[in-house]
This record gives structure tokens, C-alpha cells and sequence, in this order.
């Protein structure tokens, strides 16, 4: 049986070269699949935003939404380590606010560690929640809480100023004490650098090989969904497809009186039955 991952074993398989699986979840299910097939860390995303709830952009969902994904996973949780995603303007008002926020997805969601997007300016905030003994990790590049300020979902760091701002701001962040970087959409050359600058892992989302380990949004990768997915995705399912054609049966056999057959339901006695014949007639 194994162990529950710590932040000790990512990290030691960045050293090892032994790359890392990340996977969002957001309910007990979710995390379930997670957990029977192994992956070692589970993140519960504010891309529930879009994926759970339906908003265009991550900016809508709230720390009250994000604890109860987070209390679902964690029920289902055994020997992953969950990761917690802050919530937009659950961290960027304070640093007094940032540890209160990072400390209940520990105390009320049960996580083991936070995620907040930024570099060189989120550095003191990373610093101040790790002081507060709470594991952060960092993401950088495409931070999708930015979208407006990034007019869009864009490959970020294409050119070399940009690149050098994404490069510092994974020292800065690895410097405050992050133990793990998250990448997202970023040239696979610019990840590999800043996978090589940093001892502690980098974990990519359309960042190319390079990257310790890899993380997809759960719904992305079982083919849960319609509409566009980014080209950084592979489907390894269409679930969408197969859970279509199931209902379809289940309301053919309704239509046509074959569900539910005897075997789902369930018989009176024969004499109670006579008992209540006699009462209703
Ligand atoms: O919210 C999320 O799903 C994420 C991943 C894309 C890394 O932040």
C-alpha cells in the first residue's frame, strides 16, 4: 500500500528524474479515478469555475465554493497530495488575508498545500503563508486569473523580456519557500530553462516535455465536455460520447416501458398484499 505523498517525495522526484502526474478533481468521483490509477498529486482547480459551474473565466468562483470541492475531494483522498487552488482575491488584497485564505483550505478543506498564481509579486505573500507553515506552490505564465490584464488566453514569455520575467519570477517564487511551480502555456524551450534554473519541480500545462511533471484538467483528458479544448490536451476517452448513448438507452427504455424491469423492484407479500385489498376496496 502506498504511502501518503508528501511534499518531501515530489520533490525528491524531481531529483530522481522520476517525472510527476498532477490532476485536477473537484468531487468525490473525481478524486476516486485520481486515487485507483495512482496519480501523485491531485489539484482541486479553480477551473472548476468553468468546468463545474460554467463561467467563462476562473474569476467568479469563491473560497466558499473552492472549500466545498475541496471537502469532497478530501473525503475521497488517500494517498495523493492535494493541492487547493486560491481563488481570485482570495490572496492579491493582503498578505494578512492570504494567510487566512491559505490556512482554511487546511483547516476547513483539508488540503495539504495552496496554489496562487504570480511571480516576483506574489513572492512576499508566498513567503508570509509558508512562514504560516502552509506548503505553496506557484504557477506562472498563462495565470488565468490575470485573463483581462493578458487580453486573453495567450502563450505567455514568447519573447525574450518576457521570458526573462517568467525565468525571475520562478527564482523569486523558489526563494519564498514554493515547493513546486506550475507552468502553463509557455514555449516548451523557456519551461525547460526554467525547469533547469530552479531546484524545486516544475509541473507544465502546455510547457512542452521538459517540465518535472505534467498536470490536465480531469474533464479535459477523460473527453467530459464539448467545445474546444486547448491543443495542449490529449483525450484519453470521450466519457461525453459514452455517457450520451447511456442516457439515450435509459430514456428509449423508458419510453417503451422496459425499465424498470422486475429485477429493480421490489414485491409486497402476497398476504400483506391481500390485507391491503381488502383495506382499499
Ligand atoms: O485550475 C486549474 O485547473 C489549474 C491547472 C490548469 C494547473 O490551475
Amino acid at each position: 500500500m502506498r504511502e501518503r505523498t508528501t511534499i518531501a517525495d515530489i520533490q525528491a522526484k524531481k531529483r530522481a528524474r522520476t517525472k510527476i502526474s498532477m490532476l485536477t478533481a473537484y468531487d468525490k468521483p473525481s478524486a476516486e479515478v485520481c486515487e485507483e490509477a495512482g496519480v501523485d498529486v491531485i489539484l482541486v482547480g479553480d477551473s472548476a469555475a468553468n468546468v463545474i459551474h460554467g463561467h467563462e473565466t476562473t474569476l467568479p468562483i469563491t473560497m466558499e465554493d473552492m472549500l466545498l470541492h475541496a471537502r469532497a475531494v478530501a473525503r475521497a483522498r488517500k494517498r495523493c497530495l492535494l493541492v487547493a487552488d486560491m481563488p481570485f482575491l482570495s490572496y492579491q488584497t493582503s498578505v494578512a488575508d492570504a494567510v487566512l485564505s491559505a490556512g482554511r483550505f487546511l483547516k476547513e478543506g483539508l488540503a495539504d498545500a495552496v496554489k496562487l498564481e504570480g511571480g516576483k509579486t506574489v513572492a512576499d505573500t508566498v513567503r508570509a503563508i509558508v512562514d504560516a507553515g502552509i506548503p505553496v506552490m506557484g504557477h506562472l505564465g498563462l495565470t488565468p486569473q490575470s485573463v483581462n490584464q493578458l487580453s486573453g488566453y495567450k502563450v505567455q514569455g514568447k519573447d525574450a523580456d518576457r521570458a526573462t520575467a517568467i525565468v525571475e519570477g520562478a527564482r523569486a517564487l523558489e526563494e519564498a519557500g514554493a515547493f513546486a511551480i506550475v507552468l502553463e502555456c509557455v514555449p516548451h524551450e523557456l519551461a525547460a530553462l526554467v525547469t533547469a534554473q530552479v531546484s524545486v519541480p516544475t509541473i507544465g500545462i502546455g510547457a512542452g516535455p521538459a517540465c518535472d511533471g505534467q498536470v490536465l484538467v480531469f474533464h479535459d483528458l477523460l473527453g467530459l465536455g464539448r467545445g474546444r479544448t486547448p491543443r495542449f490536451v490529449k483525450r484519453y476517452a470521450a466519457l461525453m460520447d459514452v455517457a450520451v448513448a447511456a442516457v439515450q438507452r435509459f430514456k428509449a427504455d423508458v419510453e417503451a416501458g422496459e425499465f424498470p424491469g422486475p429485477e429493480h423492484g421490489f414485491a409486497m407479500d402476497p398476504e400483506e398484499l391481500k390485507k391491503l385489498q381488502a383495506l382499499v376496496d
